[in-house]
């Protein structure tokens, strides 16, 4: 049985104390890690702050990092900070990161190494543009970002990282993959998996779905039997919001 998750992206929103306020509302509430992992991922300079009020039960991520240990890269974050202040989780990729920030496959791998070295969870996003979905080339985009993100990773390493599959034309955008679309392309990149390493590792590793998730469709989509949980972005700003989806991923399970 793989254990679900619900990451939260809050991107760049909320001040520190808008941070603070959801984080006393939620903590209390979140269930027992045992049986759903639940991660909030909010900007840089509030996750100490975060890391500090998480409770027994939420656990605070990055939304991104670089692969160097240390060095002239003004303005970025390293993996040994994340680590220092408590982080337990980093997003690798995702697709606002690709598009605006440069991150190429070569580097979302790199990270990838780094954050584990480091003990660190990626979160490692994939996923197609419109275009490519109409193309029909979905199966075949994804596949190959999915290996080159995983590029010299052990079986070991494999099985502790996260996958999300965000489609990028169903991100902030209200449209969300259809629960088939979602678990037929998840299934694809579990396939993959399982040849590049074994079904073993193809069964453990989690596959989540991101792109409008809200409580409105958390539901259909932890039907399927490949989706472990979901990205979210939007929903996940809402205190009430997000514990819905928390407690409907538990309840699939
Ligand atoms: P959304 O964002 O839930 O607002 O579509 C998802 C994401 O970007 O991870």
């Amino acid at each position: 049985m793989r254990k679900p998750i619900i990451a939260g992206n809050w991107k760049m929103h909320k001040t520190r104390d808008e941070a603070l306020q959801f984080i006393f509302s939620v903590n209390v509430k979140v269930p027992n890690k045992t049986y759903v992992e639940t991660v909030v991922c909010p900007p840089a300079p509030i996750l100490r702050d975060l890391v500090k009020r998480q409770g027994d039960h939420l656990r605070i991520g990055a939304q991104t990092m670089h692969e160097e240990s240390e060095g002239a890269f003004t303005g970025e974050v390293s993996a040994a900070l994340l680590e220092n202040i408590g982080v337990d989780y980093t997003i690798i990729g995702h697709s606002e990161r690709r598009e605006h920030f440069n991150e190429t496959d070569q580097s979302v791998n790199k990270k990838i190494h780094q954050a584990l070295r480091y003990e660190i969870i990626p979160i490692v996003c994939v996923g197609e543009s419109l275009e490519i979905r109409e193309q029909n080339e979905t199966d075949a985009y994804v596949s190959a970002q999915v290996k080159k993100a995983l590029h010299n990773l052990s079986e070991t390493q494999v099985k502790n990282l996260v996958i999300a599959y965000e489609p990028i034309w169903a991100i902030g955008t209200g449209k969300t993959a259809t629960p088939e679309q979602a678990e037929e392309t998840i299934k694809t990149i579990r396939r993959v998996i399982t040849t590049l390493y074994s079904p073993a590792v193809g069964d453990a590793i989690r596959i989540l779905y991101g792109g409008s998730v809200k409580p409105g469709n958390i539901d259909d989509l932890m039907a399927q039997p490949d989706i472990d949980g979901a990205l979210v972005g939007g929903a996940s700003l809402n205190a009430q919001d997000f514990l819905t989806l928390v407690e409907a991923a538990k309840n699939a399970s």
